[in-house]
């Protein structure tokens, strides 16, 4: 048996906060998940202090199974966070599906301080996206791969060969008018009362529009409605191949956790080139690193 690699992954929604720890190096979970609804209002200092007790439920359930099984407790390298915004530099830019208060917020800080250890913080679809890259639907698959993410609104994350490009809102392209996750995303599906069909028409034109922009060679659909794809991908007809995500509802959280393990790596090693060299060694890395594809295969 491999040695599990661990870290915690979070994916704060519109709806509800996920959470697990991780096993960066298979993309299996690690104990149990949870799950709470999101406050409302959604103001930063209650949903970051919820995340806190999620975050704290974790760790101990996972320290008392391994005292259970009289081994020592597991060690976690790092922690992730995947937010429903832009996220540069750790502060959250936008606010579509959470309360304004996010907008310009130092998300990182607030989550590094309630969790009380370094937390790195990530775009939510990014995230979902770099874990189905990774251990999903997008594994080996070079050219233009594009991760969309349909939940409370749509999220993106575009990658090319491999590597992503970090921060993109394709939910919030116009598409007839409007916003359009407004349309294609699943929770428009419900509040608009629509059948697969009809809603799949709608998703079909916001897809149809990525297609016209980016040319991609495959679009991968992931959030929870994934689970059901064969009840819309057959309605659609935008000429790309569009397969669901493997990882269904599972990538935001593990997507997390490989984010913030990498982050934390480049930091710890930054940190010991500056204490041994008096300067990092390496040049700073971009704000998302690559992901490197694992095969050469073609996408499509
Ligand atoms: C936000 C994105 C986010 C997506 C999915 C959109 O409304 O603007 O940043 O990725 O919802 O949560």
């Amino acid at each position: 048996m491999h040695e599990p690699e661990l870290a915690i992954g979070v994916d704060v929604g519109g709806t509800g906060i996920k959470a697990a720890i991780v096993d960066v190096k298979t993309g299996d979970l690690f104990g149990e998940r949870i799950r709470v609804l999101t406050p409302m209002p959604s103001k930063p200092g209650v949903v970051v202090a919820s995340a806190g007790r999620v975050v704290g439920r974790l760790v101990r359930a996972a320290n008392s199974a391994a005292a259970a099984a009289g081994l020592p407790a597991p060690v976690i390298q790092a922690i992730g966070v995947g937010f429903p915004a832009p996220v540069i530099n750790g502060v959250t830019k936008t606010a579509a599906n959470v309360d304004p208060e996010w907008v310009g917020f130092d998300a990182q800080a607030a989550f590094t301080k309630a969790f009380k250890r370094r937390t790195w913080v990530v775009n939510d679809a990014d995230a979902a996206g770099v874990a189905e890259m990774h251990f999903g639907a997008g594994h080996g698959k070079r050219g233009v791969v594009i991760v969309l993410t349909l939940g409370t609104g749509v999220g993106s994350g575009i990658f090319v060969d491999g590597r992503l490009v970090p921060n993109t809102e394709l939910g919030h392209m116009e598409v007839s008018g409007r916003d359009a996750e407004r349309r294609s995303s699943a929770n428009a599906r419900v509040r608009r009362g629509l059948s697969w069909k009809a809603w799949a028409e709608d998703l079909d034109e916001h897809l149809r529009a990525i297609d016209l922009l980016f040319s991609p060679s495959l679009i991968i659909l992931g959030g929870g409605v994934s689970k059901k794809a064969d009840r819309f991908v057959p309605f659609l007809k935008t000429p790309v191949p569009i397969v669901a995500a493997q990882l269904r509802n599972e990538a935001g959280i593990v997507g997390a956790a490989m984010v913030g393990l990498e982050r934390e790596t480049e930091m710890v090693r930054e940190e010991r080139d500056v204490a041994e060299h008096g300067r990092p060694l390496e040049p700073q890395p971009p704000a998302l690193k690559v992901v490197p594809p694992v095969s050469t295969a073609e996408a499509g």
